[in-house]
């Protein structure tokens, strides 16, 4: 975002604590700041962007349309392994767009500067790899990778490239997650020691059972594309294909899928590297549908203290057979208050609380159990050394803040990629970042496959 946009939200941060009044009538300010720096960009025919998407399932027509919302992007080449989104892709886009199942095709294309890649999990990394080194800008959809061996070697060839590469995960450019990080460097809630994160689900489609097309036989899927690189090859299986979600051959389980949403939202707050030691269990306690992920999983992961931030613990989870209902949230305790994050990141509310100076006395404390005339001694003394002001608990109001009406982050995760992709500026999210939120979320997964306590040295991000 321009340099004005970034000098509005570092003078919001200088002011430390806005009640929930002022932060209301900074969203609208914000919403009309948001607005105008979008109608202010002016695009000439060399700021043309022309892009393809390569996996149009669910994800690739959302970030497609995200990206279109930038000016000067242009859609030139769709891929995907199923024929019917790709001729989807021509009815929604047009029918000059140029349609293939092999990424190779769109990588070869000269006029194409910028990919994509909203693939099941399993291509996201080798179809980066193989674009960067064609000369493509690349923005990735989360996770950056499929397995832990795999981040190095793409961070390697974006340096060796230099090209433009933006890991997907949107709340790095959400408003609501910038508000929230200012907040909490200007020490809002204290002394950061834990934090809490889970996805709450309870719907069949919240739990991955996606629509399944009556044509999406192994006659207009390219069965054999799909698990090109896996280990294990299995006959053509529609819900595999479909729902690839549910199986680790193509997915990352909900620590891959979830976990890393969490995780880099808090990376992105704290200005952590990442943890230091992970664990976490799974269980399967309600989609047996075939699937070889946990459908209820927890984590606990240990953040050790660093010149960012102190030492904290993190609980992960995800559930998706849960009575509670849908609820995403992050809340991230600190010494004096809480801030809770919640749904996709776009509102959080922070309560402050802090300790009386005084340490109390009475109540629930063992003063009741002395004689009388100790009792009243002791509260004597107590009433002398600490006044009035000082043995009452210090009250706060709430502060709540919340994006835009219709504010949507990944529209603005575009326009920040797209604003590398022309000035060659840094992106806000790079594979760094992106290895450093993906690498503890699978590690989730092999404490639980493997029954084991995983180090992780997040500076030199590698398993210890
Ligand atoms: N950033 C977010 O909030 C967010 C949200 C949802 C999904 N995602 C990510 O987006 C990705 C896609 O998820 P989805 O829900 O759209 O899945 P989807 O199943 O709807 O679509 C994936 C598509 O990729 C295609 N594909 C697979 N391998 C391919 C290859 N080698 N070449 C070309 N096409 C290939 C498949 O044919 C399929 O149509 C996942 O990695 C997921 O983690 C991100």
């Amino acid at each position: 975002m321009s340099t004005d946009r970034r000098k509005f939200l570092k003078h919001l941060g200088t002011s430390v604590l806005l009640t929930s009044a002022s932060l209301t009538s900074l969203a609208a300010k914000e919403e009309n700041e948001v607005r105008i720096l979008r109608d202010e960009k002016r695009v000439t025919p060399n700021d043309k962007i022309r892009i393809a998407t390569i996996g149009m399932g669910i994800m690739g027509f959302n970030d497609t349309n995200a990206a279109l919302t930038v000016p000067g992007v242009e859609l030139v080449a769709a891929c995907d392994l199923y024929k019917g989104r790709l001729l989807h892709a021509k009815e929604k886009y047009g029918s000059s767009l140029f349609t293939t199942m092999d990424h190779r095709e769109i990588l070869e294309r000269k006029d194409i500067d910028a990919v994509i890649i909203a693939t099941s999990d399993n291509w996201h990394s080798q179809i980066a790899i193989d674009a960067m080194r064609k000369g493509k800008a690349v923005y990735s959809e989360k996770p950056m990778i499929h397995k832990i061996s795999q981040g190095l070697e793409e961070i390697q060839v974006q340096k060796d490239t230099k090209m433009v590469f933006q890991v997907g995960s949107q709340r790095v450019s959400s408003i609501a997650y910038r508000k929230a990080k200012e907040m909490y460097e200007s020490g809002a809630i204290g002394k950061i020691n834990s934090i809490e994160a889970s996805f709450n689900r309870q719907s069949a489609l919240g739990a991955w059972q996606y629509t399944i097309p009556g044509d999406g036989n192994v006659q207009n899927v390219d069965w054999a594309r799909f698990q090109a690189n896996s280990s294990v090859k299995h006959d053509f299986d529609k819900n595999r294909f479909f729902r690839w979600r549910n199986y680790r051959e193509y997915g990352t389980g909900v620590a891959g899928d979830l976990f890393v949403h969490l995780l880099s939202g808090i990376h992105f707050i704290t200005g952590s590297k990442g943890p230091e030691s992970i664990y976490s269990i799974g269980d399967l306690a309600y989609w047996k549908d075939g699937r070889n992920v946990p459908d209820v999983m927890s984590a606990v992961v240990r953040y050790g203290e660093t010149k960012e931030h102190p030492a904290f613990q993190v609980t992960l989870r995800v559930n998706f057979i849960s009575g509670e209902g849908d609820k995403t949230t992050t809340k991230i305790v600190g010494s004096e208050g809480v801030m809770d994050i919640g749904g996709e990141g776009e509102a959080f509310t922070i309560h402050q609380n802090k300790m009386p100076e005084a340490p109390g006395i009475g109540g629930w404390d063992s003063l009741f159990t002395y004689t009388e005339s100790e009792q009243k001694a002791l509260m004597d003394d107590y009433n002398k050394r600490w006044t009035k002001a000082q043995q009452d608990t210090p009250q706060f109001q709430a502060i709540n803040y919340r994006a835009p009406e219709g504010y949507n982050a990944s529209n603005d995760h575009f326009a920040n990629f797209m604003e590398s992709v022309r000035t060659g500026k840094p992106v806000v999210e790079d594979a760094v970042f992106g290895f450093r939120a993906a690498a503890p979320a699978l590690a989730c997964n092999d404490s639980y496959f493997e029954n084991r306590l995983i180090h992780w040295d997040a500076e030199n991000m590698k398993i210890v």
